[in-house]
């Protein structure tokens, strides 16, 4: 008789995990109160200056600017940086492609530095060898929610002369050194789309304590059309037209309505970051006794992880050979929902391996623009490709919402199937 799930046996848990989002009477309240008052937008709106305020407080920063996207929230941060073609940026190869084609966007070309193996996270000792004197930026990841390692990373930021953009997409609510993320560099890029550990429909969010970069972001987020904050640099405008548009700009305001549920979503984050960091953190406490998985690093700068992925590593050791693939279908069908994780580094895909093609007339990447040619065909970050080919496996941050049992039955899963891998072979 087949003991494993996915051959006929009983699943460790039949039971459901908890629903994303976690929507209630007040987020139905708080969207239909903007719908009847009729100030849908932003302008002439209050509710996303208030929801930045209150986020990029939460984040440990004195400014926050609610974008479109998180893709438009590292464009814009770029361009209010001064990033411009010809420039280079440093960016990891593990995370998702918008991290890397924001500066593409923005004419600069990235730089892919290889992560540590044990973190998943930019290895900041091999920083120094991809800076050139083109380099103007570095952004780090905060992959899954596990804060980087900021303190080397900071230090060269500072040595060159760089600016640090953080990318936050993961990590609302997390903390190095008892510090928001997002507040650590010149800037934090975060994403509040559906999927996200915060979210509203689609939107973003740039952090910083430097009211310059947010005088720019604003600037560049819609062509300082008045979105500018509330009652400041707008009252001081003369009348009329003339003085508007100094810059080239897009429109990436957000709306009074994302805003409304942002600001009631917002209201369950802190609680909601508490249970995925108790849950994630007491799995990989579980998953490190258990030969054959093992949880990332947990280095002391870590003080709060809020896990929007927890990612093990699979050696397979003691699971009788079994890849990784069967390995996670067989966790699937036991009842414990998870991914491989992204199967290439950023760099491996069309955008970067045919350029030419895929970018308008190859720019930035050929064309020498300044002087200077990638061929990302030659790129090669051997940990990253590594990892995405035969090791990570992602569980995503609903699944952390729950009680603690939860974490349990991913445990005796994992453990069901080493006692019974023999099955699989
Ligand atoms: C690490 C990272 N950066 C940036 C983004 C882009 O965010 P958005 O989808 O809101 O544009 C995402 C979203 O999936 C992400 O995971």
């Amino acid at each position: 008789m087949a003991k494993l799930a996915i051959n006929g046996g009983t699943p460790v848990r039949t039971s459901p995990w908890p629903k994303w989002p976690e929507v209630d009477e007040s987020d139905v309240q708080a969207v239909s109160e903007v719908i009847r008052s009729g100030r849908w937008g932003r302008l002439g709106g209050t509710k996303s200056a208030e929801f930045e305020q209150k986020f990029a407080a939460y984040q440990g920063c004195q400014y926050g600017l609610t974008v479109s996207s998180g893709t438009a929230a590292l464009e814009i941060a770029l361009r209010a940086m001064k990033l411009a073609p010809g420039d280079e940026v440093i960016v990891p190869p593990y995370t998702f492609m918008a991290t890397a084609t924001a500066v593409l966007q923005v004419g600069a070309l990235p730089i892919f530095v290889d992560i540590n193996p044990r973190t998943y996270n930019l290895d900041p000792a091999l920083i120094e060898d991809a800076i050139t004197d083109r380099t103007r930026a570095i952004i780090p990841v905060h992959f899954g929610g596990l804060p980087c390692d900021m303190d080397p990373i900071m230090a060269i930021a500072r040595r060159h002369g760089l600016k640090v953009l953080e990318d936050c997409s993961h990590a609302h609510g997390g903390q190095w050194k008892d510090k928001g993320l997002g507040s650590i560099g010149d800037a934090g890029a975060f994403s509040l789309m559906s999927g996200k550990n915060l979210a509203t429909g689609e939107a973003g969010i740039i952090t910083t304590n430097d009211p310059e970069l947010l005088g720019w972001s604003v600037l560049y987020h819609d062509f300082w059309r008045g979105a500018v904050r509330a009652g400041s640099v707008e009252s001081e405008l003369p009348q009329g037209w003339t003085t508007r548009f100094p810059v080239l700009a897009g429109n990436d305001r957000t709306n009074e309505i994302e805003a409304a549920l942002l600001l009631s979503q917002f209201a369950k984050l802190e609680d909601q970051a508490r249970r995925r960091s108790r849950n994630g953190d007491y799995l990989n406490r579980l998953v490190a006794q258990i030969e054959g998985v093992r949880p990332l690093r947990t280095d002391p700068y870590v003080t709060r992880n809020v896990y929007h992925i927890l990612t093990l590593q699979y050696t397979g050791e003691g699971f009788g050979g079994l890849s990784r693939e069967k390995f996670s279908q067989a966790l699937n069908a036991e009842g414990i929902p998870n991914s491989l994780g992204y199967l290439k580094t950023v760099y491996q895909h069309p955008v970067f391996r045919e350029a030419e093609t895929a970018l308008p007339g190859g720019f930035p990447v050929k064309g020498g623009y300044y002087g200077r040619e990638i061929d990302y065909n030659q790129v090669h970050c051997p940990e990253a490709e590594r990892l995405c080919h035969e090791e990570t496996l992602w569980f995503g941050q609903s699944m952390f919402l729950g009680p603690q049992s939860d974490m349990d039955d991913v445990a005796e899963a994992i453990q069901k199937i080493r006692a019974n891998a023999r099955e699989l072979r």
